[in-house]
């Protein structure tokens, strides 16, 4: 027995990108469906990074999601850049005006998530064999699985928010998509420890023996980063372990500074950069890490995807108000527009500040050099505190 449903906007994925837009495009009253392959508990049991730029709270605001960001988000006018022994301050509101809040990417999806409980919109989780249809048409669906039972949904539009291992990208043409990908040849061994933050903003720390990064969550949960082998596995480090290497990748008086504990996390992630062009295809549009994905070391996987999210739920709900496609014929361009400069950024952070294995000492002196510019020129400084607080829409 399948079951037939009909919504405005179908959107596969709650993560962030899904979720904000649904609750973008439910204040203005448009009909969205979301379609999430995890428990909610699965989901909000995922640990991300934590910065958010100004105009991702400017978003989450609108979105009337931003309360407990409000309350409990640390903002930070600045950021620390180490390299060995020596360290420097990037003032972000000196040289922008502007500034960026910690907070953890989990407590903005579950704001999200309880966002979407009062507004009373469906979501359907535990779903399975998702499968987009008919994009090229004005009548595309979606057919899955859900309590053991078919599914089809009909709608005017299919919103891909199912991150880098989803199905919708899949769904443009592989003659009609081009793909950009580059792929680090090391990953981020991280922590997260109920010890106080050996700093009180971020430190970026570039060392000999590989990148480091000292962040946070609250005055009393620390998230710490070691750059790692590709391979690595976190059962391949103890505690101890992780936290003699993280203090000699640490200028000597935060090393001697930091306050180690039992971690409650440890994980490791791959880095990469990806993009696919376009990200839209007939009435499917894509949003997020199903479109594009960034190495986290200038914390702009979040804020891209709000990037999109804003752009697209902009263009729908124009489309609803009056009926004029404009906006939507040109998300991707515009999208895009904004995800290089952030790949761009992202990409650039990455290679200034990690140590690729068997790099030769000219790429190294190189590394030293540009860190001693940005140290130095003020110009350069504006140039990272303006792509690190965000790029404007
Ligand atoms: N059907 C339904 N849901 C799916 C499917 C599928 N076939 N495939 C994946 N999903 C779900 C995943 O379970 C996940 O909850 O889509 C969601 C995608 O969420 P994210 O991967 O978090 O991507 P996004 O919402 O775009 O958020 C981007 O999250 O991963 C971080 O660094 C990333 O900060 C960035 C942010
Ligand atoms: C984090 O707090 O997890 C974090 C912060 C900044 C980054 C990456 C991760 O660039």
């Amino acid at each position: 027995m399948t079951q037939h449903l009909r919504t405005q906007v179908a959107i596969i994925g709650g993560g962030p990108s899904g979720l904000l837009l649904g609750q973008l495009l439910g204040l203005q009253g448009i009909d969205t469906l979301i379609l999430e392959r995890q428990t909610r508990a699965h989901v909000l049991s995922r640990i991300r990074a934590g910065v958010l730029e100004t105009g991702t709270v400017d978003v989450l605001r609108r979105a009337g999601c931003a309360d407990r960001l409000e309350r409990e988000g640390f903002i930070h006018h600045g950021t620390m850049i180490s390299c060995d022994d020596d360290q420097f301050r990037i003032d972000f509101e000196a040289l922008t005006g502007q500034s960026v809040t910690v907070y953890g990417q989990t407590e903005v999806t579950r704001d999200l998530y309880d966002a979407r409980d009062t507004l009373g919109h469906p979501t359907l989780h535990e779903v399975g064999d998702v499968a987009i249809h008919d994009v090229e048409t004005d009548t595309p669906a979606v057919h899955l699985t859900h309590g053991g039972r078919k599914v089809q949904i009909t709608c005017d539009y299919v919103v891909g928010c199912d991150g880098y291992h989803g199905v919708s990208r899949q769904t443009i043409p592989g003659d009609k998509r081009q793909e950009f990908e580059k792929v680090y040849p090391f990953g981020w061994l991280g922590v997260l420890s109920e010890t106080p933050p050996v700093e009180d903003e971020l430190l970026y720390a570039s060392s000999a023996r590989g990148f480091a990064l000292c962040s946070m969550r609250n005055e009393n949960l620390s998230r710490y980063y070691i750059q790692c082998p590709a391979k690595t596995t976190a059962e391949a480090w103890s505690d101890a372990a992780f936290w003699e290497e993280l203090q000699r990748r640490l200028p000597q008086d935060v090393a001697a500074r930091l306050i180690t504990g039992t971690t409650v996390e440890k994980s490791v992630a791959q880095l990469r950069s990806f993009v696919v062009e376009p990200m839209q295809w007939g009435r499917l549009f894509l949003c997020g890490d199903a479109a594009h994905i960034v190495p986290p070391t200038g914390a702009k996987g979040l804020n891209t995807a709000v990037g999109d999210v804003h752009y697209l739920s902009d263009a729908l709900i124009q489309r609803y108000a009056d009926g004029c496609t404009k906006a939507l014929e040109g998300y991707s361009a515009t999208a895009l527009a904004r995800v290089w400069k952030a790949e761009r950024f992202s990409w650039w952070m990455t290679s200034l500040l990690h140590h690729v294995p068997a790099q030769s000492s000219f790429d190294t002196r190189m590394q030293t050099a540009e860190i001693a510019f940005l140290r130095a020129n003020r110009a350069a400084q504006t140039v990272l505190a303006q792509n690190y607080v965000g790029l404007p829409f």
